[in-house]
């Protein structure tokens, strides 16, 4: 029976080893040969040379858990801890085809992996296509036996907008893209939300899982879209969602991953209430600030490091509202080691290092909100009227790190 994160990422590693895919070590957060990125946010990123053919490996078929940051200026960090699926950090499962297997077979073991291994009940699966993709369409109905009604067709956002589709992936502006199917999971009636494609897609109860992209074109900055040397597969399933249907939980903080890294920070932080939303922050923050460190990223006020500094603010901050009294956040190092230290032994090598760059952080941070506090208050006392001018909020806010909301 699979049922934790741990035993979810074996299987889908087996799995796609059983189908003579290469096991690929997740690659660093930082990408090495992409200056367009600040972070690995798909498990493809680490592979885009070579579904643009311009490097070669041994194989032609891969599998990866990737660990992924998705936390630059357009993801929206306030939202974390607040949803039920949105991260700063998460891992990507993912199964790559270099001209090898298209369409058919990544359709095929996409489906024998989620009702054959994880045993999911067929009926609660539904699917997407892109609009004009036949073969796609066909191959649901004809081979997987999918009924027609829960193959729903996508097309592009609007007539002027070619291939700007949910069912279009892009990497960027430029790179490899192409049409994708993906595959939902529906939550049952008591959740609300509707199907992909109908007005009520952004509820909960329909959740994408997976999604297998057709990678067949590379997108030119002018936006022509050359085709690839080789049609190829890229697909991707986040661990946290697949893992939250397999315990039969709703949000994926409620997995077991989750679940113990919230328990160890409520015991830290003296909370009762492990529903508490800044116990889910925390939690989410922990990971991606302890795999950005394990990556080479350090705090600092530019770039990567800044994103890393607004994260590990975001949880101190978190921690002050639930009282905290001492600087608690690298103390948190340990609990993540134990719950993700065998998939990824590079955490306990740098352990030390983690949590000595956390604890600096967390005492010069209590400094500079302290400094900020002596200033708030002179602001205060010179106050003529009851607004605070903006540019002595963004003093605050972007000096002294007071919180935005
Ligand atoms: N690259 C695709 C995605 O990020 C599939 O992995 O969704």
């Amino acid at each position: 029976m699979i049922k934790t994160t741990a035993e979810v990422r074996q299987a889908f590693l087996d799995f796609f080893a059983t189908k003579q895919h290469q096991i690929v070590k997740s690659s660093s957060l930082v990408p090495g040969n992409d200056a367009t990125l600040l972070f690995t946010n798909a498990g493809m990123v680490p592979f885009k040379d070579v579904f643009l053919g311009a490097e070669t490996r041994s194989y032609t078929r891969a599998t990866s858990a990737q660990r992924c940051v998705r936390g630059g200026k357009h993801n929206d960090l306030e939202n974390v801890g607040y949803t039920a699926r949105h991260h700063t950090f998460f891992e990507m499962l993912g199964n790559f085809s270099f001209g090898d297997y298209f369409k058919e077979n990544a359709i095929s073991y996409a489906w024998e992996f989620l009702t054959s291994v994880l045993g999911l009940p067929k009926e609660k699966l539904l699917v997407t296509i892109y609009e004009s993709d036949e073969e796609a369409f066909l191959y649901w109905k004809d081979e997987i036996g999918i009924p027609v009604e829960k193959i729903i067709r996508i097309g592009d956002k609007s007539a002027d907008k070619k291939f700007e589709s949910d069912n279009f992936w892009s990497m960027g502006d430029t790179g490899p893209c192409g049409p994708c199917s993906e595959i939902f999971y529906d939550h049952g009636e008591h959740i609300w939300g509707g199907p992909p494609g109908s007005p009520e897609e952004d509820g909960d109860r329909f959740i994408e899982i997976w999604n297998i992209v057709f990678m067949q074109f590379n997108r030119q900055a002018n936006g022509d879209m050359e085709p690839l040397p080789n049609p190829s597969i890229d697909t991707g399933m986040g661990l946290e969602r697949i893992s939250a249907i397999m315990q039969n939980v709703h949000s994926n903080y409620e997995i077991d991953l989750f679940q113990a890294l919230i328990k160890d920070t409520a015991n830290l932080l003296d909370c009762n209430d492990l529903n508490n939303k800044s116990l889910r922050v925390i939690s989410d923050h922990i990971r991606s600030c302890c795999f950005l460190i394990v990556d080479g990223v350090v705090p600092s006020n530019e770039g990567r490091g800044y994103v890393l500094r607004r994260i590990i603010r975001r949880a101190i901050r978190h921690g002050h509202k639930l009282e905290a009294k001492d600087n608690f956040f690298h103390k948190l190092v340990k609990s993540l080691i134990e719950q993700m230290g065998d998939a990824y032994p590079e955490l306990v090598q740098q352990q030390a290092i983690i949590e000595k760059l956390l604890r600096i952080e967390e005492e010069q941070f209590g400094r500079t909100l302290d400094r900020g506090m002596v200033l708030l208050e002179e602001i205060l006392n010179n106050l003529e009227g009851d607004t605070i001018c903006g540019d002595d909020v963004f003093k605050l806010y972007d000096t002294y790190g007071f919180p935005e909301i």
